[in-house]
């Protein structure tokens, strides 16, 4: 049986593809989820796969090499799905060590510990090893006036401590290709959405605050624009690349799907209006007064978009799930999973791992 080692699986993403592959492989793979459980790493994403006996979940730090280690002595691992990662460009502004430790450190001791596990005496590795990076568009920069898109050649330009540790694991990564021949592959992804989504990111806030007749803040003039993708489509995506991509190589994951933030707002405005009944008190308080223009993120990125043509061409990938159906799915999703966004506003996910596993 393949035996995947998801990092961060107890993230956003890292859970939504946790949920994706037993969706489509079902008992014939096994999951080992190995997470630190930051405060953006919430256990009860992952409630419904708890009980499966292909399923695992570990607590270590990525930073910890001999804990990291440890998994792959114990383990056959086939396949390394690397999501673990400080991913919040705000906070890396405010602590930008914690970024750098995790996000370029943390990389290289999960590369170094799967290539021990995999190398073979004559510096080849075993057969059907793969190594893959979740890297994101930030480390292309920011496209100006008149830019096209970014595309797998274009050269890295991270402005974010956050953008600029993420590119420092990418390059890290990439180099364990040209050095090794180190089985690995590269997605850069655009901005995700979608379940599980931590509030502290604009849909998800939005959505929350809205719901609540709080003020939606709104970066600068709100014109910043972004490449949104359902994270489904990025759980696929990533799937594919594992099976398809040829080694050593990036693939460029993206919805073509651009919108400025405030478009976004009013978007997700709208369709909770459509989506709530009209004896829902909540209705009354969704409205577009609540938008505020707050202060810009210093160096905030003015347009984020993808090129996905070489996944496309190559491995046949292709964004599924249009805006407006997957927004009415998020939204949906937070309908659906209020004592989810009350857990994790109120920090109480964090209790879930001392009552899940008995630790104090
Ligand atoms: N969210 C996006 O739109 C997006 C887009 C492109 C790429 N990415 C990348 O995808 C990955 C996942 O993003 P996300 O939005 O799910 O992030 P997230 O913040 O929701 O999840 C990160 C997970 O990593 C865990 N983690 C953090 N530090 C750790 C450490 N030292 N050791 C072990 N686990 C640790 C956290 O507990 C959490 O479960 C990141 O690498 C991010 O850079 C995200």
């Amino acid at each position: 049986m393949r035996t995947y080692l998801v990092t961060g699986g107890a993230g956003f993403i890292g859970s939504n593809y946790i949920h994706y592959m037993f969706r489509k492989y079902g008992d014939s793979i096994r999951i080992i989820n190995v997470d630190a459980l930051t405060y953006a790493g919430n256990l009860e994403n992952l409630k419904d796969v708890e009980g499966r006996e292909n399923y695992m979940f570990v607590r270590a730090d990525i930073r910890n090499r001999e804990a990291i280690d440890k998994i792959f002595e114990e383990n056959e691992i086939d396949r390394v799905v690397h999501f673990a990662a400080e991913s919040h460009v705000d906070r890396s502004i405010r602590n930008p060590e914690i970024f750098v430790e995790t996000n370029v450190l943390g990389t290289l001791v999960m590369l170094n510990a799967a290539k021990n596990a995999w190398e073979l005496p004559d510096g080849t590795y075993q057969e059907n090893k793969r190594f893959l990076y979740v890297s994101t568009d930030e480390v292309y920069g920011s496209l100006e006036e008149g830019d096209t898109y970014f595309y797998e050649t274009t050269p890295f330009a991270p402005h974010s401590p956050y953008s600029a540790s993420k590119a420092s694991g990418d390059m890290l990564t990439k180099a364990y290709w040209d050095t090794y021949r180190f089985p690995i592959n590269i997605t850069s992804c655009s901005n995700n959405y979608g379940p599980y989504q931590f509030p502290e990111k604009l849909i998800p806030l939005i959505i929350n605050n809205a719901l609540q007749g709080k003020k939606l803040p709104v970066y600068g003039d709100g014109k910043n624009v972004r490449d949104w993708l359902y994270v489904d489509d990025h759980a696929k995506a990533i799937d594919m690349v594992q099976e398809k991509g040829r080694l050593g190589e990036r693939y460029n994951i993206g919805g073509h799907n651009e919108k400025q933030n405030i478009e976004i707002v009013n978007i997700i405005l709208e369709t909770l209006k459509e989506m709530l009944s009209e004896d829902d008190p909540r209705k009354a308080l969704v409205s577009k007064d609540l938008i505020t223009y707050v202060e810009d993120r210093k160096g905030h990125d003015r347009r984020y978009a993808i090129a996905p043509d070489k996944i496309k061409e190559e491995i046949g990938w292709y964004p599924e799930t249009m805006f407006k159906d997957g927004i009415r799915l998020t939204i949906q999703w937070f309908f659906e999973h209020e004592d989810w966004m009350k857990n994790v506003t109120s920090g109480d996910y964090q209790k879930y791992y001392e009552e899940m596993y008995q630790v104090k």
